[in-house]
């Protein structure tokens, strides 16, 4: 049966009328716990799609309500479940090249001095925050290659993180289907691409030594020392509330070189204090400046 939209809001009514019983109940611990496990707000309009995407859970697991669902998730013992919900909730939309521009100004603007320091022995390092499957961080690494092809050579570095273990594994196999190439220039896709067995393509050794793949939940503890020449966290903050976002922006800045920059999704603005640290520098586009340049 196809779910469809909440009849009610009632705690004890059913939010969606389908094959398992879903009340207001169910679906207020379940966002809480997104909530709580990723930041990730879920609105009530968002039900019918929570109510869909677990569905397959539960018949996966046999259970014939969501609020066993919830009891499950909810244990010690659903910690691997819980995880598995998180993934199902998570929206990992991307593509190659995905918002142009913010890589014709990647390859204009801020590589071009980059690539001459490490040229000289200085160390570049970029950090896809969020980076679903892959394709962002391996768009930077197409990019850097075609301006230094002996990028692996030195001391430059992508850091690619995502909450959803399923998407880091995704990403670091480095193997897409043919069609999500769609958005890759012809020329970078002959250079570093190779077909391989079941229509899938794979990216090149020379992109994947530039780019690690790890977990990382942008509202937990980041281990991260370092700081970033750029930083891309583009179409995430959305699925965050005001403070949540502001917060996320504040905390990067430390890690933003000064003169660095911090590339943001086409549907999000830099707000809370990060408004002072962070100057427009193009769409979505921001430079870090130093505090005492307010
Ligand atoms: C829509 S994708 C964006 C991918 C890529 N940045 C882009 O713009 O194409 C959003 C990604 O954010 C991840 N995500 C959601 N909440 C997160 C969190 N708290 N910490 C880290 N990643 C998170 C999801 O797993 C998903 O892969």
């Amino acid at each position: 049966m196809t779910a469809s939209a909440p009849t009610s809001t009632r705690p004890g009514a059913n939010m969606v009328d389908g094959e398992f019983a879903f009340t207001e109940a169910d679906f207020r611990r379940i966002s809480a716990m997104v909530h709580g496990d990723a930041g990730i707000h879920l609105p009530d309009a968002k039900a019918t799609l929570v109510y869909s995407r677990l569905a397959k859970r539960l018949r996966a697991l046999g259970l014939t309500s969501f609020k066993d669902y919830c009891a499950l998730v909810s244990a010690v013992e659903g910690v691997d479940e819980r995880q598995k919900m998180l993934a199902a909730l998570t929206t990992n939309v991307t593509r190659f090249f995905r918002e142009p521009h913010h890589f014709e100004h990647l390859k204009e603007k801020v590589l071009p001095p980059l690539l001459d320091a490490a040229r000289r022995g200085g160390k570049v390092r970029i950090w896809s925050a969020a980076c679903s499957s892959g394709q962002e961080p391996f768009s930077v690494a197409m990019t850097i290659l075609s301006l230094m092809p002996e990028a692996p050579d030195r001391d430059i570095k992508i850091l690619a993180t995502d909450i959803d273990p399923n998407m880091v594994a995704e990403g670091r196999s480095g193997t897409y289907a043919a069609h999500l190439l769609d958005g890759v220039p012809d020329n970078y896709r002959k250079r570093w691409t190779s077909s391989v067995a079941g229509g899938e393509v794979r990216m090149a050794d020379e992109l994947r030594a530039l780019v690690t793949f790890n977990e990382l939940n942008l509202i937990g503890d980041w281990p991260m020392k370092g700081s970033f020449d750029a930083i891309f966290c583009r179409n995430v903050a959305i699925y965050f509330e005001d403070d949540t976002q502001a917060r996320l922006w504040s905390r990067f800045a430390p890690l933003n070189k000064v003169g660095g920059t911090l590339y943001i999704g086409h549907s999000e603005r830099i707000q809370g204090a990060a408004v002072d640290l962070y100057k427009p520098d193009g769409v979505t586009t921001y430079r870090r400046v130093a505090e005492a340049a307010r």
